[in-house]
């Protein structure tokens, strides 16, 4: 499958395609890897889709990841990229700013990340996930990607916004958010009524009216939330963000933190329920460990089931960028202006670097094997380069405290044999929503 990669421009390639889109995104519904195995195969290295209303470069392979996302050259671009799907919704967010604005961004963004910050973090999460776990007790017909879902937004409120709502707000902002996610996948991408894109710009607003409202107390009292921290936050030269930007940063991060972690934590029970005796070592770790911040963060197994369940089932499963000007990847030229893919979702099934790909093994994480060592872009589920996810570690303290917390306190399961159906259209869900057979320890 690795081809010769050309060294002078003149030898470039030209990409094939493009295929059409609804056919391919059928197939990509049935089995993306089988299918994006076939068409690389078929077309190469990179390859020409039309989808979601654009010309997609689709790059395969772990040189092609490497190359884009650290981008060296600086060509590639995010904010152009990203605009077209998620653009109106989450305007000026961290992961749509590019170069120079969003080093300077990034760099008063991460004052709210720290090691100290998370331990605040932590503390506050902590009691919403014992009462919020608690409840799952008395659900009838449980499904995990819906409990974690409800979980994560109600902490989400909780550890990012700091303000009590009552059921009836927090339904609408939580409307708002799915609304606001739905609509990048709109395929009527135009303010026309009753189409997905037109409640995203509706959402939109709820959601400044909802930030804006809050920040002046926020501003005022501070405390140790993530709205607060960004009111805060100042970077080594002093920086710090305009009321806008804190806004524009919420709504993003919000957005950020919530379905990506929801499937994270689908991803480990879907598997833990699927091979018990995993469930079962990664439950006397947790029973044998305390819950406080320095031993959660220390669950070694617990992170590398976490690290296995993401590579499994990446939550953003594809990054895309736009070429500034022409350049080429793994020796295909790419015209400037064009869309570029890299997915990390398909390369994490890449038997060179992850041998018997389908298989759920966290010992692949361990001493001496390594996988995720077995290329510099090996493992990408976080991104890399200068926009690598920013939340890593929140994610990480987050599920950790809610993973020690379920397995202490239930144990869950899956009919023999079950798989879930999942749905990669645009972020990766389960259609069913993981029912399984809940039981308290
Ligand atoms: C397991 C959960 C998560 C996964 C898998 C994940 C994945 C990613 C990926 C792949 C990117 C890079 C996008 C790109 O290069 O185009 C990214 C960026 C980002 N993530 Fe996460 N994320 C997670 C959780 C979070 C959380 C909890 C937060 C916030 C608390 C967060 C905030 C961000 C931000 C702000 C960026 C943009 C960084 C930048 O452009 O400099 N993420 N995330």
């Amino acid at each position: 499958m690795t081809a010769t990669i050309p060294t002078s421009t003149a030898e470039l390639r030209e990409v094939r395609g493009p295929l059409i889109g609804l056919p391919h995104l059928l197939k990509m519904r049935r089995d993306p890897i089988r299918h994006n195995d076939v068409v690389r195969a078929r077309y190469g290295e990179v390859l020409k889709l039309n989808v979601f209303g654009t010309t997609l470069y689709a790059c395969y392979g772990m040189d092609a990841a490497e190359q884009i996302l650290i981008n060296r050259d600086r060509v590639f671009a995010n904010g152009p990229a990203w605009s077209h799907f998620i653009g109106p919704f989450f305007t000026r967010g961290l992961m749509l700013l590019d170069f120079d604005e969003h080093l300077h961004d990034r760099r008063i963004m991460q004052a709210a990340f720290t090691n100290d910050a998370m331990r605040r973090y932590h503390a506050v999460m902590v009691p919403h996930i014992r009462t919020g776990l608690a409840r799952w007790a008395d659900v009838k017909g449980p499904r995990m990607y819906e409990l974690f879902k409800d979980l994560t937004l109600d902490l989400a409120l909780e550890t990012f916004v700091g303000v009590e709502l009552d059921a009836a707000e927090k339904a609408r902002i939580n409307k708002a958010f799915i609304d606001a996610v739905r609509a990048g996948t709109s395929i009527i991408r135009a303010n026309v009524p009753g189409t997905p894109w037109a409640k995203g710009l509706a959402a939109r607003q709820v959601l400044e009216e909802f930030f804006y409202t809050h920040l002046p107390a926020k501003r005022r009292d501070g405390g140790d939330d993530l709205f607060a921290q960004l009111c805060t936050a100042r970077s080594e030269n002093g920086d710090e963000f305009s009321d806008a930007d804190v806004v524009n940063q919420m709504i993003f991060l919000l957005m950020a933190a919530h379905d990506t972690t929801t499937i994270t934590m689908s991803s480990m029970a879907y598997h833990l329920a699927r091979f018990p005796e995993w469930q079962e070592k990664a439950r006397t770790e947790a029973l044998a460990s305390g819950d406080d911040f320095d031993a959660i963060t220390h669950l070694e197994l617990q992170d590398r089931v976490m690290k296995e369940s993401l590579r499994l089932c990446s939550p953003v499963p594809s990054l895309p960028r736009v070429a500034t000007k022409e350049t080429s990847v793994n020796g295909y030229r790419i015209p400037q202006g064009a869309f570029v893919t890299v997915s990390p979702y398909y390369n994490h099934h890449d038997p060179q670097y992850w041998p018997d790909p389908f298989t759920f093994d966290p010992d692949r994480f361990a001493e001496p094997r390594r996988e995720d060592h077995s290329h510099r872009m090996a493992f990408h589920g976080f991104g890399g380069g200068v926009h690598k996810c920013i939340g890593m570690y929140f994610a990480g303290v987050q599920v950790r405290a809610i993973f020690h917390e379920l397995l202490t306190t239930y144990r869950w399961s899956v009919p023999a044999g079950y798989e879930w159906p999942m749905d990669l259209v645009a972020l990766p869900f389960p259609r069913d929503r993981l029912p399984v057979k809940l039981e308290r320890i």
